[in-house]
């Protein structure tokens, strides 16, 4: 059998991504020669550096350098002197809308052994997907300000809600619920109040619930629901919303799953055209960067994501599991996680048991 080539671009970014990317790479490759494939890994260097030296985020052609990656996998981009939206505007978001990755999907799942701010739940309770729609919505760049410094200022911004961009993001999370014992679909809405956009999100859910009789659904508005994450967690399973609402939920659903350090991230084009994106939720620190203390675990646990996504869900579970064995048994744990240990201990734990792996 021949055996599989995935072509991965990589870029550390700044801060403790330079820190993190190398333990995920140490995973993905501990995980790659357990599995029989193997990752071909291009290394781009973009990052606020690249911006301080030329003025750009990345080379103008960036995008065609990645176009024929299979997958990209990202640590974090942001440095103090260079301002966050040109950081995130000149690499992240130029990836992200390039390359049509309209679903941002992450998972709050409270693993064994990691605090969760909510009192007396357990890994049970807290097992479930945040899926965002990541190019319209109410991120929109329709809108303006007229008027300006007068009494008659004003500012506006449409939010952008098309048929195909909703229903997209819809399908998406229908098919992930079709993949999960529950199968049980949420809704973020706001039909109360926002009286044009969301009801029309809501019909367009209820339209796609109907080509999936086998998944339960149901549907709060935004501000109730934000309560519901943090006072019945267990309630969830795949909850979908628009690109605000869903902004706002894929912080909140990771903070009540514990620790920022261990939250994974994917932008996904389902379609495959393009490459996908797989991340960790967090940034890039600056307030620990460069000490070796902070936590892979995120990093890694997207790199599984991306092994998921490829086809590879053998290793993609391989990792996971390594990653809960290592937080209920008492491996090593950084300082954000009430342990000692360094960057590269938790690493080298995690590749040893995935190169060990059943
Ligand atoms: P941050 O996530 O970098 O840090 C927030 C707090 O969490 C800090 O105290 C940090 O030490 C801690 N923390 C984060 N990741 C950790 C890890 N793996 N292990 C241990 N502790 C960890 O968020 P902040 O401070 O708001 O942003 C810093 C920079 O990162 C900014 O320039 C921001 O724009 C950028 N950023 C980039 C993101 C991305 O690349 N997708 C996402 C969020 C922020
Ligand atoms: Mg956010």
């Amino acid at each position: 059998a021949t055996r599989k080539t995935y072509r991965i671009a990589v870029i550390p970014g700044d801060g403790i991504g330079k820190e993190t990317v190398p333990e995920g790479l140490r995973v993905l490759d501990a995980a790659a020669r357990r599995f029989g494939f193997d990752l071909q890994l291009a290394h781009y260097d973009w990052s606020c550096e690249t911006y301080r030296q030329t003025g750009r985020m990345m080379p103008e052609d960036g995008l065609d350098r990645l176009r024929d990656s299979d997958s990209i996998f990202l640590g974090a981009v942001g440095w103090p002197g260079v301002p966050d939206h040109i950081s995130l505007w000149g690499l992240l978001i130029p990836i992200r809308r390039g390359f049509d990755q309209y679903v941002n999907l992450r998972p709050c799942r409270l693993m064994p052994g990691v605090r969760t701010p909510l009192a007396g739940r357990g890994p049970e309770d807290i097992d479930f997907y945040v899926v965002r729609e990541n190019t319209e919505g109410e991120y929109s760049s329709v809108g303006g300000r007229m008027f300006e410094g007068t009494e008659r200022e004003f500012v506006t911004q449409e939010s952008v809600f098309t048929r195909q961009g909703v229903d997209r993001v819809l399908r998406y999370a229908f098919e992930l619920a079709m993949t999960r014992p529950r199968r049980k679909v949420t809704s973020a809405t706001k039909s109360n109040g926002i009286t044009l956009t969301m009801p029309y999100w809501d019909e367009r859910f209820a339209a796609m619930a109907r080509n999936y009789p086998e998944v339960t659904t149901d549907q709060y508005h935004i501000d109730i629901l934000c309560a519901h994450f943090v006072q019945h967690p267990d309630w969830f399973d795949v909850v979908v919303g628009s690109n605000l609402f869903g902004d706002i939920l894929s912080d909140l659903g990771p903070a009540v799953a514990g620790s920022i350090g261990i939250a994974p991230s994917a932008n996904i084009n389902p379609e495959r055209r393009f490459p996908s994106m797989f991340e960790p939720v967090h940034g890039s620190a600056p307030d620990i960067a460069g000490k070796g203390i902070c936590n892979p675990i995120g990093q890694i646990w997207s790199g599984a994501m991306m092994l998921e996504h490829l086809g590879e869900k053998a290793a993609a579970d391989a990792i996971l599991g390594a990653i809960e064995a290592l937080l209920a048994q008492g491996g090593p744990r950084t300082r954000d996680m009430g342990g000692q240990a360094a960057t590269v201990d938790v690493g080298k734990a995690l590749a040893e048991a995935v190169a060990r792996a059943g």
